[in-house]
């Protein structure tokens, strides 16, 4: 088996050291290179443009190789123009970097002793961004170990090796699959301890899991057809990806400046969060995160929530001595909204099981102004209660995906997708409006929207009904929403650790989990087995399986053998590799809609951060579903998603006043 890594590891290598990322036309590109660690290193940025003459601003990020997780599109130098623009200046945001201030044809930033954390994509580009003219370049840390780059004959000879061998393991496994008469799991040996027999039935029993690749080009194609349906005007009242646009007139470009208060509401938890602009810095000066009680959530829940997240907002701006403050406000929802106009944004429905009665269909835009303003009335009845409301304008309602995405997008050229995949499963991505007539003044005429498409909706028309399981029916029978958010049900975090228990529950009952337990029924109830346990046992990786074994008797699951605890890792590990590989059709679908040679995503959520594999197993499927044609680059925020959402909401403003926006 490891034959099959060895061989696209060495096509990697291969890829990375001897692709040219750049493009000699583009306006910038970077050279880097294979640097020894703890030796100098250099990375330079060249412009075809002169770049003293057009004066400006120029910004070099970090992207750690796609691979990593976190830390990505690490601002390292800012180089900016004094306002006369007679003479620039550089500053490093980064240590263990060197710049000497010298802005010619070409900047070089210098490491004077590279480490690790190093490597990864730099890039140069313009401030604000200009389209995809900037090209990154890849600096390589070798460990000074093996020389694999010195040595190409070296990696040839490996790749021989590596192709034979893995058609040896491919022959050998064909055999062994037939003689089994069985399509089985990619990893036998995380099961080596289930007897065979046992094993047998378990893999006929979680068959309807496994997705091959003819039926994600199948998903594919239909992903493809319901998107478009959501974007023609003519199709979409009855699409299902409704593909909603916010009404954003202008997208941020990155030159906003202020202070914000965004109010991040996931339908159980509110955040107010206190986030500065300044010259292109960004920090968030203070937070909190408040709980909705569940009391709250039948009968006047409109009111209730609304002045549930008043008063959290009074009470946060109190706390933080903000009163004195003017603090333009967004709320961010992780729901879908339709924008009847700048001021109007509509609740489309609830998803993710939370239903508060009385929202959909209301303008959450006036919900919160009315709450706001009762709530300053009372203040006359109960001296200083809610003092602390008078100076909050609200101005945006943003969907949590795009908030995601702007925490990022203007920052980085190309990055075109924003990715979601926490409690619920969503993407937005840029629609290019360069041949669209909009209302906007020529000179400052916006030539892209972000297009939320409410990915999580596809298969409400029974379209994916040919690939869900009984687990996936049962799950939707217990749910408040029947055949609503088919997609998101197979692989949102809300869902995955209760199909994981329906799964065993069903395995209890076959006689194939906990067969010598009196207390095997411990599993049988709904909502036992949250994702937070499935996570537990996706990261347990090393036997006994001491976290799984604890995971059952936490659940009151007193007795169980070895055996059962493999069971339960491989059921967890089928669900949530599903769960990847449907993201992952959905990702190479946005890409393929997109159609550039580039693509940044930005992606995003708990369970695609905190799953060990997640992002691995839809990084190597969407290669494989979009190869060879499109490149594509998976980032993870630094900020979270409220900065975004503040950077929507100062755009927003300088399409009212260009002066306030840079107040
Ligand atoms: C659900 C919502 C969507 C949101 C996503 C992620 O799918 O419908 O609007 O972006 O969850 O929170």
């Amino acid at each position: 088996m490891c034959a099959i890594t060895i061989l696209p590891v060495c096509l990697l290598f291969v890829v990375i050291i001897y692709t040219d990322i750049g493009s000699t036309d583009a306006l910038i590109t970077c050279e880097a290179g294979t640097f020894v660690e703890g030796k100098p290193a250099s990375i330079s940025c060249k412009f075809r443009t002169n770049i003293t003459a057009s004066k400006r601003s120029i910004n070099m990020a970090l992207y750690p190789p796609d691979e990593t997780k976190g830390a990505i599109g690490k601002d390292i130098l800012l180089c900016r123009w004094s306002e006369e623009k007679t003479e620039h200046q550089c500053f490093l945001e980064e240590s263990n970097y060197m710049f000497d201030n010298t802005l010619t044809d070409r900047l070089t930033v210098r490491i004077p002793a590279v480490s690790s954390g190093q490597a990864g994509l730099y890039m140069c580009f313009f401030v604000p961004p200009e389209g995809t003219d900037a090209y990154p370049c890849e600096l390589i840390v070798d460990s000074g170990k093996p020389k694999v780059n010195q040595n190409f004959l070296l990696i040839i000879v490996l790749c021989v090796v590596g192709v034979v061998a893995v058609v040896c393991c491919v022959a050998l496994f064909v055999v062994i699959r037939k003689r089994r008469n069985k399509s089985g799991h990619s990893d036998e040996s995380s099961q080596p301890m289930l007897p065979v027999v046992n094993r047998r039935k378990l893999e006929e029993f979680l068959e309807d899991f496994q997705l091959d690749m003819q039926t994600l080009r199948k998903l594919m194609k239909l992903m493809k057809q319901e998107i478009s349906k959501g974007l023609d005007e003519a199709t979409s009242t009855e699409a299902v990806t409704k593909a909603f646009p916010p009404f954003v007139s202008h997208l941020p470009n990155g030159t906003e400046n202020g202070e914000f208060l965004v109010l991040d509401f996931d339908g159980d938890h509110l955040k107010a969060v206190h986030v500065k602009l300044q010259d292109r810095r960004v920090s968030v000066m203070e937070s909190e995160r408040y709980t909705f009680s569940s009391d709250s959530k039948t009968g006047e829940a409109k009111n209730k929530l609304f002045y549930f997240i008043a008063d959290c907002t009074n009470q946060f701006v109190k706390g933080f001595d903000l009163s004195e403050k003017t603090l333009h406000t967004a709320l961010i929802v992780a729901f879908p909204c339709k924008y009847d106009g700048p001021q109007t944004v509509r609740l489309v429905k609830w998803t993710k099981e939370i239903n508060h009665q009385g929202v959909v269909g209301e303008d959450l835009h006036s919900l919160l102004r009315e709450a706001l303003t009762e709530r300053r009335k009372e203040k006359w009845a109960t001296p200083h209660k809610f003092d602390n409301l008078g100076k909050l304008e609200v101005v945006s309602v943003v969907n949590d995906a795009a908030g995601t995405f702007m925490s990022v997008a203007d920052k980085v050229p190309n990055c075109k997708i924003g990715l979601i995949v926490g409690n619920g499963l969503n993407a937005c991505y840029v629609k290019d409006l360069t041949h669209v007539e909009t209302d906007s003044p020529d000179d400052d005429k916006q030539h892209e929207i972000i297009v939320n498409t409410e990915l999580g909706a596809l298969g409400e028309n029974g379209c994916l009904d040919f690939c869900r399981t009984a687990y996936d029916k049962l799950l939707d029978e217990q749910s408040n929403f029947h055949e609503s958010q088919v997609l998101e049900k197979m692989v949102g975090g809300r869902y995955i650790g209760e199909l994981v228990r329906l799964v065993l529950e069903g395995l209890t009952r076959e006689g194939l989990l906990f067969r010598s337990v009196p207390s095997r029924d411990a599993l049988f109830k709904r909502d036992s087995f949250s994702t937070e346990l499935v996570l537990k046992v996706e990261n347990d990786t090393e036997e006994p399986y001491k976290q799984t074994a604890d995971t059952l008797n936490g659940l009151g699951v007193k007795h169980f053998s070895q055996e059962d605890l493999q069971t339960v890792r491989h059921v967890c590990k089928a669900v949530c590799e599903r769960a990847a590989f449907l993201t992952a059709t959905s990702l190479a679908t946005l890409i393929k809609r997109i159609k550039q040679p580039e693509v940044i995503v930005v992606v995003d959520g708990y369970l695609y951060r905190r799953h060990p594999r997640f992002h691995d197993l839809m990084y190597s499927k969407t290669l494989e579903l979009v190869k060879p044609e499109l490149k594509f680059y998976l980032v993870s925020p630094r900020y979270e998603r409220s900065i975004g959402a503040a950077r929507i909401v100062a755009a927003s403003l300088r399409s009212r006043d260009p002066q306030t926006a840079n107040a």
